[in-house]
């Protein structure tokens, strides 16, 4: 079918997700509607990027109700395979022999503690771009780690493939949107909206900084980030991380260099859910 779209000339664009969509998804194949004619969105919790004790089992699962969400957004095309027909194997052994090891960029923020947990995405999404051939792939900036690893992979592997990058959705508390956001009890709910509000705190000061017409580099105090840290912890948080790293190569940032490209990113668990999050820091190129 999509063979056919593309003799007809029109452009495919995928949207990659393990299904649970919400308004996030939504926005995501809104975006991508702009860059070409037919809009095709793959649904596939993929068992691969799961560690041992990750939530792959409880991870929601809303086929029917993401099939309809679908249809109402004008999606051409919903790519549901299962675990067999995407790894050739039905026996829970989804291992393969061929996955993507981006060194460096998989040493600090989620890489550091979700082993394996990236090499998983790479190895279906390089399926999933072989077996659809997109001419167009968005992923959010929430997974901002995933979308620097999944351009590279593209890059690497000469995949003709443009990848965007979808702005984050929140509620109208701040909360970045996610599939993991009803795994939150009542009170955990109500905290969770505090690591956005540290991640502009920090990006603020930094941006207010770098934003001086001297264009010198900024430092990034420790002192900066400890006290978002202290805030989020007397609440109750536990947090793998909060930092700052520059971008393409997602290192940590001691300094801010006026013009480039940085992240400011959190991961934290509250309860049993582990939440991320990140703001963008682009300073002035002056
Ligand atoms: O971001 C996700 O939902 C997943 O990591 C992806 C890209 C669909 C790969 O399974």
């Amino acid at each position: 079918m999509v063979s056919r779209w593309r003799q007809q000339s029109d452009r495919v664009a995928l949207v990659p997700t393990m299904g649970a969509l919400h308004e996030g998804h939504l926005s995501l194949i809104r975006q991508v509607r702009e860059h070409a004619g037919r809009v095709v969105v793959s649904i596939f919790l993929n068992p691969t990027q799961f560690g041992p004790g990750e939530d792959y089992e409880s991870y929601p699962r809303t086929l029917a109700q993401d099939v309809e969400l679908c249809r109402r957004e004008g999606v051409s095309l919903v790519f549901a395979p299962d675990a067999k027909e995407m790894y050739g194997t039905g026996k829970g052994d989804y291992s393969g022999y061929i996955s993507f090891r981006i060194s460096r960029m998989t040493d600090h923020l989620c890489g550091a503690s979700r082993s394996g947990h990236f090499e998983g995405v790479l190895q279906v999404v390089n399926k999933l771009f072989n077996t659809v051939q997109p001419d167009v792939a968005v992923f959010g900036q929430k997974d901002i780690q995933q979308w620097f690893l999944i351009r590279q992979m593209a890059a690497e592997t000469d995949q003709p493939v443009e990848i965007l990058m979808g702005p984050t959705r929140r509620e109208s508390d701040g909360l970045a949107m996610s599939s993991r956001n009803i795994y939150l009890n009542e009170e955990d709910r109500k905290k969770a909206p505090m690591l956005y509000a540290s991640l502009q705190r920090i990006s603020a000061v930094l941006a207010e900084k770098a934003g001086h017409d001297d264009q010198r580099p900024v430092s990034v105090n420790a002192s900066l980030l400890e006290a978002e840290y202290s805030i989020l912890r007397e609440n109750g948080m536990n947090l793998d991380y909060l930092t700052v790293v520059s971008t393409p190569d997602l290192q940590p940032a001691d300094v801010i260099i006026p013009g480039r490209l940085y992240v400011v990113a959190v991961a934290a668990w509250l309860g049993g859910t582990r939440l991320i999050d990140n703001v963008l820091l682009n300073t002035n190129a002056g």
